[in-house]
């Protein structure tokens, strides 16, 4: 639920659309998996500045369950990714304090990924430096829908009273029932369109469109949004007194 506090200056929750990495990669004459390699490089760079820059939650688009319909090279070719970067930055994501959770559908995923993922959410189960969650076949309308499934089955059941169920409700069935709502998303590479991310947790973000391809962007890029967030009038749908 969102947050009242005018005093704070730096979003807690910052959501990132990471795209652009195969325009990135085309400019240089190179295959498209060129691009999401340098796209994981950027990754570790904006994790890691996130204690300084006084984000405490980072949520980053890395699949969606829309991805399936690339190409069969680049959607192994992602996966393998996915699998490198968490058996190569485990042990530093550990030692920088970075509590990492998945959220998306694993059920699609190979096991071999999945054992990967549920072993880094659970080495790193201690930190609380920074929580870096990355969407894996996230959907929020996917999201939502087995949220509601398991509501269901719930009622079903007669472990739920149907009369109770509110908005706080679906939220602890979301993926994201242990985080807070995200403050500010950002989407790089000049497209506007939230592509089904955190569509129920984003009801009042603020948005930041940026023109920059996800391989060029910055920490000081970063830092740049996050002092214009600063200085945003937020209102929750009230009238500031
Ligand atoms: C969108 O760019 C990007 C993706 C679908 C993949 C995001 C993946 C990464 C940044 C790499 C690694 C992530 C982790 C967590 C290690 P696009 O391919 O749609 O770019 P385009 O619109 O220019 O074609």
């Amino acid at each position: 639920m969102p947050s009242t506090d005018r005093s704070r200056k730096a979003p807690e929750h910052v959501a990132i659309i990471m795209d652009g990495n195969g325009r990135w990669a085309k400019a240089r004459g190179r295959p498209r998996l060129f691009g999401h390699q340098a796209g994981a490089r950027r990754v570790s760079e904006i994790v890691e500045a996130c204690p300084d820059l006084g984000v405490r939650y980072l949520t980053i688009f890395a699949f969606s369950t829309e991805n399936w319909k690339r190409t069969q090279a680049e959607v192994s070719g992602l996966m393998t990714l996915f699998r490198r970067y968490i058996i190569k930055e485990a042990q530093r994501l550990l030692y920088k304090g970075v509590r990492v959770r998945f959220i998306g559908d694993r059920d699609r995923l190979d096991p071999k990924l999945v054992k990967l993922m549920d072993d880094l959410e659970s080495l790193t189960a201690p930190n609380d430096q920074v929580n870096l969650t990355i969407a894996l076949n996230y959907g929020g309308r996917d999201e939502v829908t087995r949220a509601t499934r398991r509501m269901a089955r719930d009622v079903a059941a007669g472990d739920l009273d149907p009369e109770a169920v509110d908005a706080e409700t679906l939220s602890r069935y979301l993926d994201t029932r242990t985080l807070p709502d995200p403050d500010l998303v950002i989407r790089t590479s000049g497209e506007a369109r939230i592509s089904n991310f955190l569509l129920w947790q984003s009801a009042y973000a603020e948005y930041e469109f940026i023109d920059t391809l996800w391989p060029d962007f910055t920490a000081e890029k970063f830092a740049e949004i996050l002092a214009g967030f600063g200085r945003r009038e937020r209102r929750f749908g009230a009238v500031l007194v």
